[in-house]
């Protein structure tokens, strides 16, 4: 846990006080715009308008038809990703990057999978610097320096793909650098860890021990998950080796690996809105996600554009 006298971890060799946790340095609540409308062709999924999920016990081996589906979605989710981080830049507002992928999403049919799910109010999640995930999309222009991750999840033909990605905006430091690479390093080792026959917590072992190589920490209350027809899935991927993790891989599930590293503590405090998760002691956090596919021998990332 970095505290408030230690020298802050950009190296500037001020106080962390004074530097990266000034107040004026911390992502503060913005104002959030209303939802966008989606057009009343596009299916929705069974949740756009209760905002509760019904849940169901989805078999975690897919079948072929849903597998072919869930391709077409994770492709598409990649597509979005793609558009939406060209469209980062300093000054832009993370509401308007919401809009950008709201029509990115709409324009390929599907339904942006975030919008009303459990009452999330946006299209998108948009987390900033020290927020974990779950960033609400409001007015903060984002500010050379930052780095924001943008999590993109469509539903599409009745399946979802979820993918995300952090961007740097502008002029970054070299430790938010190293733990954006080391970030990405984590889920390619992930990925790498997907094995027929092998328990789920081998991903996280892989995980937490290259982030902790770099003296980074990984966050533990939020995981990779199932995913299908359901947005989240029965299956729960810890991103730190959990011995309970004992689910054996097999060719045919769909799950997500997602993790969030942190540069200093794994602890999360939670803002009033009940979404936006931030690290304890306001160190920042980097985070990249793919649905992937089990296949005979690996994985399949189902979340890459063409
Ligand atoms: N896309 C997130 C994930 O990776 C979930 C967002 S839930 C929302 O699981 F309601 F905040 F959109
Ligand atoms: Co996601
Ligand atoms: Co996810």
């Amino acid at each position: 846990m970095l505290k408030s006298n230690d020298a802050c971890w950009c190296g500037s060799g001020r106080k962390y006080k004074r530097c990266h946790k000034a107040d004026d340095q911390l992502v503060k609540p913005g104002i959030v715009s209303p939802g966008r409308p989606v057009p009343p062709e596009i299916p929705r999924p069974p949740y756009a308008d209760t905002g509760e999920p019904p849940r169901w016990s989805e078999p975690l081996v897919k079948s072929p038809d849903v597998i072919a589906r869930m391709r077409k979605a994770g492709r598409a989710a990649a597509e979005i990703l793609e558009i939406a981080g060209r469209a980062v830049a300093p000054g832009v507002t993370t509401d308007e990057i919401d809009a950008v992928v709201h029509e990115a999403t709409i324009e390929r049919g599907g339904y942006p999978s975030p919008l009303n799910y459990r009452g999330f109010p946006k299209s998108v999640c948009t987390s900033v610097n020290e927020v974990i995930c779950h960033g609400i999309p409001d007015d903060r222009p984002l500010r050379d320096g930052d780095i924001v991750n943008i999590d993109v999840t469509i539903y599409l033909d009745g399946v979802h793909g979820d993918t995300n990605a952090t961007f740097l905006v502008g002029d970054v430091d070299e430790t938010s650098k190293r733990l954006v690479r080391v970030t990405r390093e984590c889920l390619e080792r992930g990925i790498a860890a997907v094995k027929p026959g092998r328990p789920i917590s081998d991903v996280g072992k892989a995980i937490q021990t290259h982030a902790e190589s770099y003296g980074f920490e990984v966050i533990r209350a939020f995981v990779g998950h199932g995913i299908g027809e359901q947005f989240h899935g029965d299956l729960q991927i810890p991103h730190y080796y959990d011995p309970r993790a004992t689910t054996i891989m097999e060719p045919g599930m769909t799950f997500t690996i997602e993790p969030m590293i942190a540069i200093g503590t794994w602890q999360h405090t939670l803002w009033p809105d009940g979404w936006t998760a931030v690290t304890a002691d306001c160190s920042r956090v980097a985070q990249f996600e793919h649905t992937i596919l089990v296949s005979d021998d690996g994985a399949e990332i189902l979340t890459r554009a063409d």
